[in-house]
């Protein structure tokens, strides 16, 4: 008897697994929480947009939660940091490539694409980009040509391995809504070079690599005030033949952010005939930065994120014949560039333990068939 009790029982658990693991709908709890009816978010979007994380090089360890987290879910990766000038050139003329090779080389075994993150960029890139001994700005000719060497050996090094990358990034001003300031003027690229930098680092990674899609990538890229800078930049662009394939939209929203003005924006990019990628995704559950900071995932943030999310991903996959891949900036709720001490951001569709969140089922209930 006690045999038969020990079968039986046994006999419920393995149903349990068939019926739950067999059908995504299964037993769905009341928050459409179900952790065994969860589909990774490659499957869910493979008919629609490749699927990326911002890693870091100790991501890459598959016997690590985060690495097995990476395979499940993700079909591409970018360096969070060690592709950034100030990582793979600290000193001119000395190039480090340890880091970005892990991610690269973790990418290539897992069957992954690479986004390349970034070769130009005012911010985490050394002052020897610009600046001579004396503190003084460095001569046109000098810094093009410092610009063409790096570009040309990093682009060349992964040649063939990185599917897309970001060749400038945040060259617009940001906040200007009479659109009167074009350009980042603090940049010390555009101190030097004036807007023909952009331009040159596109004819110069073309060069490198052929075959790599290359894209400009900016941040608020949604809002009015930014978008038509950026329309305006890539028509210019393309008007005089200069290489440039893709937009990325960075996308560090909040839960408050318009889909309109994301679907206003995918619109009219979409209408340049260049690729987009939602490159940085991740959505604060803050309304703004004005709001003050928890450590906690409250009910609230939960309800915010469950109608936020799945209307986000409703516009993405409207537009999903011009949108190729949607990277999150960071894995799960555990690390987030964006939190600080007392103020969490809890921005993605895994949790802290790497879990699907409600949010991620919203999401799933998108593509049910
Ligand atoms: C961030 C990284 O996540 C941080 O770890 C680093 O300290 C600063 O840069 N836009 C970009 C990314 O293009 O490179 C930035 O990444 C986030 C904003």
């Amino acid at each position: 008897m006690k045999n038969f009790r020990v079968h039986f029982w046994s006999f419920g658990v393995i149903l349990f697994f068939v019926f739950s693991c067999s059908s995504e709908d299964a037993n769905p709890d009341l928050n459409g929480n179900n952790q065994n009816s969860y589909i990774p978010l490659k499957e869910l979007f493979k008919d629609h947009f490749f699927v990326g994380a911002a890693i870091t090089p100790a991501h890459t360890d598959i016997r690590t939660p985060h690495g097995r987290t990476l395979v499940e879910h993700f079909n591409s990766v970018t360096a969070e940091n060690v592709m950034k000038p100030d990582a793979i050139q600290r000193i001119k003329g000395t190039f480090t490539w340890t880091e970005a090779d892990r991610i690269v080389q973790f990418a290539k075994e897992n069957n992954m694409k690479v986004r390349g993150h970034t070769l130009t960029w005012h911010s985490q890139t050394p002052d020897w980009f610009f600046f001579d001994q004396t503190g003084a700005l460095l001569s046109k000719d000098i810094a093009l040509k410092q610009l063409e060497e790096h570009i040309t050996a990093v682009m060349t090094r992964y040649r063939g391995m990185i599917d897309s990358w970001d060749v400038v990034n945040e060259a617009l001003f940001d906040w200007d809504p009479d659109g009167q300031i074009i350009y980042r003027e603090d940049s010390p690229w555009y101190k030097i070079i004036g807007e023909s930098y952009i331009d040159s680092a596109f004819v110069y990674a073309h060069r490198a690599d052929p075959d790599a899609k290359l894209f400009y990538n900016d941040y608020n890229s949604i809002f009015s005030w930014k978008r038509n800078k950026i329309f305006d930049l890539v028509k210019r662009l393309k008007d005089n033949n200069i290489p440039i394939h893709g937009i990325g939209l960075q996308g560090h929203w909040f839960v408050g952010t318009s889909v309109e003005d994301l679907r206003t924006t995918l619109e009219l990019f979409r209408g340049l005939g260049v690729e987009i990628q939602i490159t940085e995704l991740d959505l604060s559950v803050y309304l703004s930065s004005n709001e003050p900071g928890s450590v906690v995932y409250t009910d609230e943030f939960n309800t915010r994120q469950r109608i936020a999310y799945p209307e986000i991903f409703r516009v993405l996959l409207d537009y999903s014949d011009a949108i190729a891949g949607v990277t999150f900036w960071g894995i799960g709720d555990d690390a987030s560039w964006l939190d600080t001490p007392g103020r969490k951001h809890f921005p993605f569709l895994l949790n802290e333990q790497l879990q699907p969140k409600p949010a991620y089922f919203d999401v799933q209930r998108l593509l049910r068939r």
